[in-house]
């Protein structure tokens, strides 16, 4: 397996980013360990892997502070090796580092179809009534997130329910390549096969257990920083608004208490517990003694994070050497295809 994604870079991070999407990716990387252990306790061989890049190119198709895009790429990639991505283990880089996105982009834009693209929604829906005022990236985006997993020969890409016609999308790309110009037996493209990945826990503010965690909201008691040290996580955690009714034993108990569903949703997914058995842990106590035990678990889970990721943001040239090694990875990688492109097209 090769399992090809791409995460929006994004700064200031929180707990929503934590558990929504980066947490994925950890556990990700650690099933393919997991499977090449295996295989190599049986005596083979197996070369399952990831490869994770900040999608920092599809981040100029729309409006953008030059300034911004870079700092909040280097947080993202720091954030990312402080929860768990281990360059060791999977190859993590910048998609602008590695030239060969654009290039094969460009060389796939001969094979798709504008009718392909006036059909993806999500361009219909960023676009709206105003097309002509678009960038044309934002419209030929999809392309370029073909070209990010078929560079790769990626086998497998994790994608939300947003995502899936644009990986048809690729896969179309691909096959109508290989047909026009590689011979049958000999493809030039991998076609990927989705996989959806494990629901991940949607986070709420802790102003109101209604609006999701973001890091737009102004109020900076409406959720956890990934880089919040203990007494600040504390004390948001004794401020998170609450009802005064105990917490129920069962999980029906908590319909219409948003504030409540959420600080508990946080608990079982620290804690890697089902919601109902967090209710069955707490059920009948008062919100004074579950505060504070999710406080504590929040307290124990950053704290290596936020201090490693601390360590890196302070330390450009480590983090700049990690992601100049994966960029190298995966040029490695993408070449020997990017070559074959070329040479079918007859360039
Ligand atoms: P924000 O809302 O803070 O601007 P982004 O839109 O930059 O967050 O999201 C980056 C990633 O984090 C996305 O994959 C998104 O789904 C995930 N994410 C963001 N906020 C939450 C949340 N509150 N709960 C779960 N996942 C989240
Ligand atoms: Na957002």
């Amino acid at each position: 397996m090769r399992v090809v994604s791409g995460i929006q870079p994004t700064g200031n991070l929180h707990l929503g980013n934590y558990l929504g999407a980066i947490r994925n990716w950890v556990r990700m990387q650690d099933e393919m360990e997991a499977a090449n252990r295996a295989h190599a306790a049986e005596g083979g061989s197996a070369n399952n892997q990831c490869l994770f890049f900040l999608a920092d190119l599809h981040a100029i198709s729309q409006p953008h502070d030059p300034a911004e895009l870079r700092k909040a790429t280097l947080e993202m990639a720091a954030a990312l090796v402080a929860c768990g991505i281990d360059p060791q283990r999977s190859v993590l880089f910048n998609q602008a580092q590695v030239p060969q996105h654009a290039e094969l982009q460009w060389l796939l834009s001969g094979t798709a179809r504008m009718g392909w693209l006036n059909r993806m929604t999500q361009w219909k829906d960023k676009a709206g009534k105003n097309r002509e005022g678009q960038s044309v990236a934002l419209f030929t985006y999809p392309v370029l997130q073909a070209a990010d997993v078929l560079l790769y020969q990626a086998t497998h890409v994790p994608v939300g329910e947003d995502q899936k016609q644009h990986l048809e999308l690729a896969r179309d790309i691909a096959q109508k390549f290989n047909n026009d110009f590689a011979a049958e037996d000999a493809p030039v493209f991998t076609l990927p096969d989705p996989i959806v990945p494990p629901q991940a826990a949607r986070i709420m503010s802790l102003r109101d257990g209604m609006g999701k965690m973001s890091k737009s909201d102004p109020s900076e008691m409406s959720r956890i920083n990934l880089v919040d040290d203990a007494d600040t996580v504390m004390k948001k955690v004794k401020k998170a608004k609450t009802d005064p009714e105990p917490l129920p034993s069962e999980e029906a108990g908590l319909a219409g208490r948003p504030e409540a569903l959420n600080l508990v949703t946080i608990y079982a997914a620290l804690s890697n517990k089902s919601v109902k058995d967090v209710m069955s842990e707490f059920g009948g106590e008062g919100f004074g003694k579950f505060k504070p035990a999710l406080g504590e678990l929040l307290v124990e889970t950053l704290r290596p994070i936020s201090s490693r990721l601390t360590e890196l943001l302070e330390d450009r040239e480590a983090l700049d050497a990690i992601l100049a090694r994966g960029a190298a990875q995966a040029r490695e990688i993408a070449v020997p295809t990017l070559n074959k492109t070329y040479e079918a097209l007859g360039l």
